[in-house]
């Protein structure tokens, strides 16, 4: 059988870090209540020139060098965002371009903060179903671009930034052993979309829009959502979640993430958090903090890896793979 395996990793961050003193400036807040409620205590903010698809190619190339191929190798690319550089034509063929990729196919995926989990699972199915070889996995997002700076509910939690892996399909015995991606369960309730949206859109405003959250109700849900995907991750190989070498969680907020690794019985040393450094860079969370745990050798080849990640919609889920 087939299976999905990370050949490379890497990211990119705009070249800007914002502390949250300098957040006081900008609405009426303090360091004391950003680090406190969310664990955040900088974001990195695009500058001129720095767009998603400037973010996203750059950290599509340090993943191709990772893993020792060139864009001509790669067939297929999709892109996690909710913050495209135009309405159309998707920010994947602007990536595709900048690359000089000249075949295959490339498409955006709009799953706000869960982007990444739906792109990974997505790609596996292509890969599986021989539809492509090699696929470039990214999240990419500049949501400083549609924050309401006013707004002090919202602007001190998002940041930009970029992460990538290259997913190659590779022939595989297929048990719980073997490297690759080895169960996704993607879940969407759209009953749920008034409570984090943006509010505005070409078809209904004609304008982008800003982002709207009731972030007291998305944290009611946060921690339900998550656990019972992991839950179902683990059921579907047969696998005590006590094997679990690695919980790569979307970082939304350290109070959730710490919240869902509890629930599950997971000690934090064995999670990635970046929260602190990156804030919630939505679709881009879980591939930057893939990047920095793989690039400082915690993640090695054939551990058990989790990535699970809960927003906008409200859209969840976890994929389980074998790095
Ligand atoms: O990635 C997609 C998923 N998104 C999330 O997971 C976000 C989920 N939600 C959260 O992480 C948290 O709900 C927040 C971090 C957004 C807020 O934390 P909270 O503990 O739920 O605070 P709250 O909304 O209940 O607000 C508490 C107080 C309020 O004042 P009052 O009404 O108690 O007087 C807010 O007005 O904190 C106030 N507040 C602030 N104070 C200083 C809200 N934002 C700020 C701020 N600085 N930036």
């Amino acid at each position: 059988m087939i299976r999905s395996v990370v050949r490379g990793f890497g990211a990119a961050l705009p070249k800007r870090a914002v502390a949250n003193r300098d957040m006081e400036d900008k609405v009426a807040t303090s360091d004391e209540w950003i680090v406190q409620r969310t664990g955040i205590r900088q974001r990195y903010i695009a500058g001129e020139g720095e767009t998603t698809a400037s973010l996203g190619e750059a950290a599509a190339r340090a993943a191709l060098e990772n893993a020792g191929l060139v864009p001509d190798d790669i067939d297929l690319i999709i892109l996690a965002t909710s913050t495209p550089d135009n309405t159309f034509p998707a920010t994947a063929v602007n990536i595709q371009d900048r690359l000089g990729i000249r075949h295959g196919a490339a498409f955006d995926l709009q799953a706000v903060c869960s982007g990444f989990v739906y792109a990974v699972t997505t790609a596996d199915l292509y890969l599986r179903g021989g539809q492509a070889k090699r696929a470039l996995v990214i999240g990419s997002e500049t949501f400083s671009r549609i924050l309401d700076w006013e707004d002090r509910t919202t602007c001190v939690l998002f940041g930009d930034g970029a992460g990538a892996i290259v997913l190659e399909a590779v022939e595989s015995e297929g048990t719980v052993e073997d490297r690759g991606v080895l169960t996704a369960h993607l879940r969407s309730d759209g009953a749920h979309r008034e409570k984090l949206y943006v509010d505005g859109g070409p078809s209904t405003t004609g304008t982008v829009g800003h982002l709207r959250m009731q972030g007291r109700e998305v944290f009611k849900y946060a921690v339900g959502m998550i656990t019972d995907v992991i839950t179902d991750a683990f059921e579907a190989v047969d696998l005590p979640i006590e094997k679990l070498d690695w919980l790569v969680p979307h970082q939304a907020n350290i109070r959730i993430i710490e919240g869902s690794a509890k629930k599950l019985g997971i000690p934090m040393e064995k999670v990635v958090v970046t929260v602190d450094k990156h804030g919630n860079t939505s679709a881009a969370s879980i591939p930057l903090a893939l990047n920095e745990a793989a690039a400082d050798g915690r993640i090695k080849k054939g551990d058990l890896v989790l990535l699970e990640a809960m927003g906008g919609g409200f859209t969840w889920g976890s994929v389980l793979l074998r790095w």
